[in-house]
C-alpha cells in the first residue's frame, strides 16, 4: 500500500512547475492571512469588522442576530473606502437581495477556488481558513447588480479598494464597482455596479476571503480526534443543502451547475482530497512556512452542494484493478486495523451494478470514500468524494454486528446510487428532493442485494421504510411528497424537507412504481432519462415522461398514464386502506388516519382517492395484478367460498394497508395458527402491522389485532417478529407506567420463550450465532424481548457475560448481541457496570463499539445517573456534537429517563436550538423522541405550553415534528382511555395458563 504517497511524491518535484496563477494565488492568500493575523493581534474579529457607520440598515433585513457568529457582518472593512452601500431605497423589502432565490440574470460557468485551512489555532484561539475564488459567469440578462451567495465569510479589500475585482473575459472594459455589502439573512454578497453588464458577455469576479473553521458540522468545518494521545484536526466539508456559501462565494443553487478547479494548501504531514483526482502536489514556502499545494483535476459540470474539500492526516487503501480508482480513507489506526476492507471490497461490485442498472458508466475517474469522526448526517454523496460517519463505513469483524454490516452495505449503495441519480442528473430545486432521496433510498436495497445476495435485504424495505413512514403519513398533519417550488425558500425550509416522507415514502412509491411497470420497463425509462439530462437539471415529471416513453415502446398495459397514476401518490398526502369484502367482492378505499377524528385541513386535488395496484392471492395462489381506480368497485374474483381466503398486497409492494371482512380475517388468523408458512413471510409481518394499525384507527377491535400475535410462539422468522415487537413497543410506551404492564409482560414472556429456547439450542447454548442474516437479527430480538419481559435465564445470561468482560478484560460477547447485552447488564447493574461501560466508551477504538456503549449507558434505571448523562450530552468533549440528540433520545426511550429528558430539553431549548438547530434530521427526531410516550392530558398541555413558550426562539427543522407530536399525543390519550380495560383483560386472560 502506498501510504504517504503525497508527501514522498512532492518532495522530488518542489517548485518544478510553479504556474503563474498558483504563485499569484499563494501570494494573495499569504497576504490575507498575515493581514488577518495582524488584525487578530489587535482586537477580536468582530471588533475589526463592524459595518461602516454609513452603512444603511435598510439593506440589512432584521435577521436573527443569534445566527451570526462572531466575525464579519459586512463585506467592507472599516477605513477609507469608496464603497457606499445604497442608501435607504423606496421598497427595501423587495430588492433582489431580500429574496432567498437567486435571480436568473447571471449564470456561473467555471470557478477557480483555492482554500487554505489552518489546522492549528491563530492568536485568538480560532481555527480559520483563507481562500481566493474566481468565478466566471455569463450575463444572460443585463443587470447592474451581482448577487452571489456568501455566508459567514469575511472579505479582504483588494488593491482597487473593494472586496472584489470584476473583469471581462474578453478583456474589454467593465462597469466599476459602486459598493458592496453582505445580507446575512438571505446570505448574499451584493456587488452594486456603476453601470450594466452586457447580455451575452462573460465576466470574472474575484474575491479573497477568510472564514472560521468551526466545529459546527456545516460548510468548511473541522473535525477532531485523538491519535496516540495527540489531538489531530481535520478540515472537511458538508455543503448540502446550502452551506457551500460558507466555504467560498458561489451561486449556491442546485441548477447553477459549473465546473470547478480546486486547489488546497495544506501542511506537510497532511493529505488533501477533493472531488477531482489530484493532479500534482508541490512543496512551497509561504510566510516562512513550508506547505504543500495540491491541485485537482477539473470537475464535471456540477452543483455546488456536491463539492468537498478535505485536509487530514488519514491513511487509505485502494483498488485500482478497474477503470475507476476506488479508495477508502480513515484515521490511520482504523486503516491499519483493516477496518476499511469491507467497504473497499463492496464498492467495486456496487459501482458495477449501478453502471448496468443505469446503463451509464461511472462518470469520474475515481471514487473516494472517507470516514470522518465528526459528521452530522449518516453519509453525503459529494461527487467522487463521499463522506461518512465512521460507523457507516468502517467494519471490523471483532466489533461490528451484522446490522452494522448491513448499514455499511446499504449506505454505500445509497450514496453510489446518487453519483448518477442526483449528481449527474440533478433536481432543479429542493422542492423535488423527494425524488433524489426517495430514489436512492429505494435502489440502495438493490445495490446492497448485489453486494450481499444471501441476505434477502430487499425485503427489509417494508419494515425500514414502508412501515416507518406509514406511522407519520397516517397523521392529519402529514404532507404530500411534492412541494411547490415557491414554498421552499429559506435554508430552514430546505432542511425540513429531509424527513421520513421524502426518504421512506419516496422510496416506497418508487418501489411500487418499479413493480407495476416491471423492473425492465422502469430501468428503460430511467436510462433514457439519465442520458437525456446528463449534467443538467430536471423536475420529477421529467422522470414520469421517460417512464411513459418506456411504457409506450414496450406496450405495457396500464389503466392510466404513469403521470395520472403517480400523481395520486405524490400530490396528496397519506395513503389508503383498501377494504376487501370477500363475501360480496366489493373493494373500497379510504384515506387511512391513525386518529379518525382528527381534522384533515390539507385539501387534496384527488379527494383522497388513489389509483391502487393490487397484487393479491387466493388461498395461496397468486392472481393477476388488479387495479382499484375508484372509491369503490366490484371485483367478483375476490369473492370466496368455503375455506378459501384472500390476501392482498403481496410482499407489501403497494403503499397501502388492507382490511377484510371479519370472516376473511378469521380465516387468515386460522392459517397463521395452523400453517403459517402458507402466507409469505412479508405478509405475515403485514397482517400483524395492518391489524394493529387498523385497531388504532378504530377500524377493527384492538383484541383482534392482539390475536395476530398468538401464533408467534410458533414463528421463527424475523420479519413477523420484528413487526410484532414494533407494534407492541407502542403498548410498552402507552402502558409501561400502568397496571397493564404486568399481564402484558407475562403474555409476551410466554410467547417469546420458545423462540429464546430455539436459538439457545441452535447456537449450542449460545456458543455461536446462527448463519442466516435474518436469523441473526431474530436471535437478537429473541434475547432482547426475553430479557425485557423478565425471563430470568436471559437476565442472568446477559449479566454474566458482561461481568465476565469486566472481570477478565476480554470481551467475548458476539458483536451482534452486544447492544442488547450491554443494555440489559447496565439496566440490572449499578455503578460498577455503568462506570466500566463509560470507560470503555471513551477508549473504544472503533466508533461502532462506542455507539453501542453510548446507547447502553442510557439503559440504567437510576435517575441521577441519567440526569448526569443528559448533562454530558451538551459537552462535546464527552459526547460528540453529532451524537448529542440521539443520546438524549436514547435516554427518553428509557421509562425512567423519559420525563428527565423532556425536562432537560424544555429547560435548555434555546441553547439546544442554537447549538444543534443547524442540522437536518436530528431536530425533528429529538422532538419526536422525547414526546413519544406522551399519552396524558397533562403531557399534552405541557407540549402546547412548550410550543407557546418558545414561539420566538422557534423550532427550525423541528416545527412540523412538534405539530405531529401534538397530534400523536391527542390520539394516544383517546386510545389509552378507550383500550386500557380491554387490553388489560386480554393480556390477563392470555397469560394465565
Ligand atoms: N444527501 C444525504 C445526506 C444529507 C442529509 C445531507 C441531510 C444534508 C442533509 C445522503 O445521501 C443521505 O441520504 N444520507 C442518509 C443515509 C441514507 C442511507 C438514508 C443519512 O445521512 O442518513
Ligand atoms: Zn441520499
Amino acid at each position: 500500500m502506498a501510504k504517504g504517497f503525497y508527501i514522498s511524491k512532492v518532495v522530488g518535484i518542489v517548485c518544478v512547475v510553479a504556474a503563474v496563477g498558483a504563485v499569484a494565488t499563494i501570494i494573495a492568500l499569504s497576504v490575507v492571512y498575515s493581514q488577518e493575523q495582524a488584525k487578530n493581534n489587535d482586537s477580536n474579529l468582530q471588533g475589526t469588522n463592524q459595518p461602516p457607520t454609513t452603512a444603511p440598515t435598510t439593506a440589512e433585513p432584521p435577521g436573527p442576530t443569534t445566527a451570526e457568529p462572531p466575525g464579519p457582518t459586512t463585506a467592507e472593512p472599516p477605513g477609507p473606502t469608496t464603497a457606499e452601500p445604497p442608501g435607504p431605497t423606496t421598497a427595501p423589502s423587495n430588492e433582489l437581495w431580500d429574496k432567498y432565490r437567486l435571480p436568473t440574470n447571471l449564470v456561473p460557468i467555471h470557478y477557480n477556488v483555492t482554500l487554505w485551512p489552518r489546522l492549528t489555532t491563530d492568536a485568538t484561539g480560532k481555527y480559520i481558513f483563507t481562500g481566493e475564488s474566481l468565478v466566471e459567469f455569463l450575463c444572460v440578462e443585463e443587470t447592474d447588480v451581482i448577487l452571489i451567495h456568501s455566508n459567514k465569510l469575511n472579505y479582504s479589500t483588494l488593491e482597487n479598494g473593494h472586496s472584489a475585482r470584476l473583469t471581462a473575459v474578453s478583456g474589454g472594459t467593465v462597469p466599476g464597482i459602486n459598493s458592496m455589502w453582505l445580507t446575512p439573512e438571505t446570505q448574499y454578497l451584493v456587488v452594486q455596479l456603476d453601470g450594466k453588464l452586457t447580455k451575452g458577455d462573460l465576466y470574472i469576479l474575484e474575491t479573497v476571503f477568510l472564514g472560521e473553521l468551526a466545529d459546527d458540522l456545516g460548510g468548511f468545518y473541522r473535525s477532531e480526534y485523538i491519535e496516540n494521545g495527540v489531538k489531530k484536526v481535520i478540515a472537511t466539508t458538508q455543503m448540502q443543502p446550502t452551506d457551500a456559501r460558507k466555504a467560498f462565494p458561489c451561486f449556491d443553487e442546485p441548477a447553477m451547475k459549473a465546473t470547478f478547479d480546486i486547489t488546497l494548501i495544506h501542511d506537510l504531514q497532511t493529505i488533501a482530497l477533493s472531488n477531482g483526482k489530484e493532479i500534482e502536489t508541490t512543496n512551497v514556502t509561504m510566510d516562512g512556512e513550508n506547505v504543500l499545494v495540491t491541485k485537482f483535476e477539473r470537475t464535471e459540470r456540477m452543483s455546488t452542494y456536491l463539492l468537498a474539500f478535505i485536509v487530514s492526516e488519514f491513511g487509505f487503501i485502494q483498488d485500482n484493478s478497474s477503470d475507476v480508482l476506488v479508495r477508502i480513507y480513515a484515521r490511520k489506526p482504523a486503516i491499519d486495523a483493516g477496518q476499511g476492507a469491507y467497504a473497499l471490497n463492496k464498492t467495486g461490485p456496487i459501482l458495477k451494478f449501478f453502471e448496468q442498472y443505469y446503463n451509464v458508466s461511472y462518470p469520474l475517474p475515481k471514487s473516494d470514500q472517507i470516514a470522518l469522526p465528526d459528521f452530522n448526517a449518516g453519509a453525503m454523496e459529494n461527487w467522487g468524494l463521499i463522506t461518512y460517519r465512521e460507523t457507516n463505513l468502517l467494519y471490523d469483524e471483532e466489533y461490528s454486528s451484522n446490522s452494522n454490516k448491513q448499514r455499511i452495505a446499504t449506505i454505500i449503495a445509497h450514496e453510489l446510487a446518487h453519483m448518477w441519480f442526483g449528481n449527474l442528473v440533478t433536481i432543479r430545486w429542493w422542492n423535488d428532493l423527494w425524488l433524489n432521496e426517495g430514489f436512492a433510498s429505494y435502489v440502495e436495497y438493490l445495490g446492497a442485494h448485489e453486494a450481499e445476495p444471501t441476505w434477502n435485504v430487499k425485503d427489509l424495505i417494508v419494515l425500514s421504510d414502508v412501515y416507518r413512514v406509514f406511522a407519520v403519513d397516517a397523521l392529519a398533519s402529514s404532507h404530500p411528497l411534492t412541494s411547490k417550488e415557491e414554498d421552499i425558500q429559506t435554508p430552514a425550509q430546505i432542511n425540513e424537507l429531509f424527513d421520513a416522507i421524502t426518504y421512506s415514502k419516496g422510496a416506497s412509491v418508487l418501489r411500487m412504481l418499479s413493480d407495476f411497470l416491471t423492473e425492465d420497463v422502469f430501468k428503460k425509462g430511467l436510462q433514457t432519462y439519465l442520458k437525456t439530462f446528463a449534467f443538467e437539471n430536471t423536475v420529477y415529471t421529467d422522470l414520469w415522461t421517460h417512464l411513459q416513453m418506456a411504457v409506450d415502446t414496450t406496450g405495457t398495459a396500464l389503466p392510466k398514464s404513469v403521470n395520472d397514476i403517480m400523481n395520486t401518490w405524490v400530490l396528496q398526502m397519506g395513503f389508503p386502506v383498501v377494504t376487501i369484502n370477500t363475501a360480496t367482492g366489493n373493494v373500497s378505499q379510504k384515506h387511512f388516519l391513525l386518529d379518525p377524528e382528527s381534522e384533515v385541513t390539507t385539501p387534496s386535488p384527488y379527494n383522497y382517492e388513489w389509483i391502487v395496484p393490487m397484487q393479491w392471492m387466493k388461498t395461496g395462489v397468486v392472481q393477476n395484478l388488479t387495479w382499484l381506480e375508484t372509491k369503490s368497485a366490484s371485483i367478483p374474483a375476490m369473492t370466496v367460498t368455503g375455506n378459501e381466503w384472500v390476501l392482498a398486497n403481496i410482499d407489501v409492494v403497494g403503499y397501502y394497508r388492507v382490511n377484510y371482512d371479519q370472516a376473511n380475517w378469521d380465516k387468515l388468523l386460522n392459517v397463521l395458527n395452523t400453517d403459517h408458512e402458507l402466507i409469505p413471510v412479508i405478509n405475515r409481518a403485514q397482517l400483524v402491522d395492518d391489524a394493529f394499525n387498523l385497531a388504532r384507527a378504530k377500524i377493527i377491535q384492538t383484541v383482534e389485532a392482539l390475536k395476530t400475535t398468538t401464533y408467534l410462539s410458533k414463528e421463527r422468522a424475523y420479519m413477523p417478529w420484528a413487526s410484532a415487537i414494533n407494534n407492541l413497543d407502542y403498548f410498552y410506551l402507552m402502558f409501561d407506567r400502568s397496571e397493564v404492564y404486568g399481564p402484558m409482560q407475562d403474555y409476551l414472556r410466554k410467547q417469546v420463550t420458545p423462540l429464546f429456547n430455539y436459538y439457545k439450542t441452535l447456537t449450542g447454548n449460545w456458543a455461536d450465532v446462527p448463519t442466516g442474516h435474518m436469523d441473526q437479527y431474530n436471535q437478537v430480538n429473541a434475547i432482547s424481548l426475553a430479557c425485557r419481559t423478565g425471563l430470568q435465564e436471559c437476565q442472568e445470561l446477559t449479566s454474566s457475560w458482561f461481568r465476565d468482560w469486566m472481570n477478565t478484560g476480554v470481551n467475548k460477547i458476539h458483536p451482534n448481541l452486544r447492544s442488547t447485552v450491554y443494555c440489559n447488564a447496565i439496566a440490572a447493574g449499578g455503578t460498577a457496570e455503568w462506570e466500566f461501560a463509560w470507560d470503555q466508551f471513551q477508549t473504544a477504538s472503533i466508533a461502532t463499539e462506542a455507539d453501542k456503549l453510548r446507547a447502553a449507558l442510557a439503559c440504567t434505571k437510576e435517575a441521577w445517573r441519567l440526569n448526569r448523562y443528559l448533562e454530558y450530552t451538551l459537552n462535546p468533549d464527552l459526547i460528540r456534537k453529532q451524537d448529542a440528540t440521539s443520546t438524549i433520545i436514547y435516554i427518553a426511550n428509557n421509562v425512567v429517563g423519559q420525563s428527565l429528558a423532556w425536562d432537560f430539553v424544555r429547560a435548555r431549548w434555546e441553547y439546544i436550538f442554537n447549538q444543534y438547530g443547524g442540522g437536518s434530521f436530528s431536530f425533528s427526531n429529538l422532538i419526536n423522541g422525547v414526546t413519544e410516550r406522551f399519552s396524558t392530558e397533562f403531557e399534552l398541555q405541557q407540549l402546547k405550553q412548550f410550543k407557546a413558550d418558545n414561539a420566538d426562539i422557534g423550532f427550525g427543522s423541528g416545527s412540523l415534528a412538534l405539530d405531529q407530536s401534538i397530534e400523536r399525543t391527542t390520539g394516544n390519550i383517546k386510545w389509552v382511555t378507550e383500550n386500557k380495560n380491554n387490553v388489560l383483560n386480554w393480556f390477563t386472560a392470555e397469560s394465565t395458563p
